[in-house]
């Protein structure tokens, strides 16, 4: 096995027999488009040589080279034969016109809507082959296999599928925001955790289609040893305990976990979110508390992924929501996770009113919402802090 050695010389990884990593690694992005990626990432390609030499996806524009330095160890890339493109969005294409100018006779496969994107990204007349689930492309003593995969999570989006090594490249799904030399899971601790505030951030909304995709997959008779995502590691150790997870985070199975998040403008409304936790803690429940300023909404999202409880705090200003709530409010219904309960709280200094806001938000992402009845006039004073932990210890009988 080779393993990718930072200031070493190798920039490949074998995966078995012929299978290559060939990504790159990301070590300095901290946005991936609105999404915090604290860790950094990687864009993974990867390359097949069997009669016929094959290339699945690409990298991000501005990482070519360390993706050709890895195809160069291997192969010469003039020689490449056929290009897959799993997915059309400028982290896996954006080195797609590079790799096309050097393998000028490769030929792409791509779903109908990947030719689409491509075509409108590039605006090249190269030649397309398009395929539809269950087609094969046989490269020698290897078959492809695809498998359409329709807003996971684009339009476009495939997986393929390598059949004598049950190696499946599903691109986006199963990923995680992680830059690190190594490359496998038994290699990286915590890895699932970075799978679930990915899952958290890009993929929840698409539940249902991630359940029906994973039946779909199983009535395929596909067996899989191996999952190559398009970021972070490499599932080889236990591939099934990442589709388990799925199956579990798509059902919107949670833990018997309470998540308090807020924000603040003079303190009022951290003590009411402080006085709840407190009432929490006493009934030995686990429970965080996240205040929005401090927090990226990324990272709040993860945890509102395996929590059965969310509650919601903020005082009213400009007889609304807090600027900083409304911008979790509004990601957290894009996002629709399922199966939660609510509840709100506040503070107000004349008129009040951000927690029906914030109720009507939650009912509208299909949150069960509990009458609360915590919003204070400017500082709740101990009885009223006392209501708020007689309300966290109520939740937990709740649960
Ligand atoms: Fe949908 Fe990693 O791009």
């Amino acid at each position: 096995m080779q393993t990718q050695i930072v200031g070493g010389n190798k920039l490949s990884v074998e995966l078995k027999d012929g299978v290559y990593w060939v990504g790159a690694i990301d070590w300095n992005i901290r946005d991936f488009h609105g999404y915090t990626t604290p860790k950094g990432t990687t864009y993974n390609a990867y390359l097949i040589v069997d009669e016929k030499i094959v290339v699945v996806d690409t990298v991000k524009h501005g990482f070519f080279d360390d993706m050709l330095r890895g195809i160069k160890e291997i192969v010469d890339p003039r020689e490449i034969d056929y290009v897959v493109s799993n997915h059309v969005e400028k982290d896996h294409s954006g080195s797609l016109s590079d790799i096309m100018r050097l393998a000028k006779n490769a030929e792409i496969y791509a779903t109908g809507r990947g030719k689409e994107g491509l075509i409108k990204y590039f605006k090249q007349d190269w030649t397309f082959n398009i395929v539809k689930t269950g087609d094969e492309l046989n490269i020698g003593k290897k078959n492809l296999m695809f498998i359409e995969a329709p807003m996971l999570h684009w339009p476009d989006s495939m997986f393929t599928y390598i059949k004598e090594d049950r190696i499946l490249l599903p691109n986006d799904a199963f990923g995680q925001h992680i830059a690190t030399h190594q490359r496998f899971d038994d290699e990286v601790k915590d890895v699932m955790e970075d799978a679930a505030t990915y899952y958290a951030n890009i993929l929840m909304p698409l539940a249902p289609l991630i359940l029906k995709k994973i039946e779909e997959i199983v009535n395929l008779g596909i067996k899989i040893d191996m999952i190559g995502p398009s970021h972070g590691i490499i599932w080889r150790k236990e591939p099934e305990k990442i589709i388990n997870a799925y199956i579990d985070w798509s059902k919107g199975v949670a833990r018997d976990k309470i998540l308090i998040v807020y924000d603040t403008m003079w303190g009022s409304t951290e003590k009411i979110a402080r006085s709840i936790l407190r009432g929490i803690n006493k009934e030995g429940v686990e429970a965080k508390l996240l205040k929005l300023r401090e927090n990226h909404r990324s990272a709040v999202i993860k945890e509102v992924l395996d929590s059965k409880v969310v509650l919601v705090g903020s005082p009213t200003i400009n007889n609304g929501i807090f600027p900083t709530v409304a911008d979790f409010l509004t990601y957290l219904k894009g996002l629709k996770p399922k199966k939660k309960i609510g509840a709100t709280f506040g503070s107000y200094g004349w008129g009040g009113g951000a927690c029906k806001v914030i109720e009507k938000e939650l009912r509208e992402i299909g949150f069960e919402v509990l009458d609360a009845n915590l919003e204070f006039k400017y500082v709740p004073d101990e009885s009223e802090l006392e209501r708020c932990v007689e309300f966290g210890k109520e939740l937990v009988k709740k649960l």
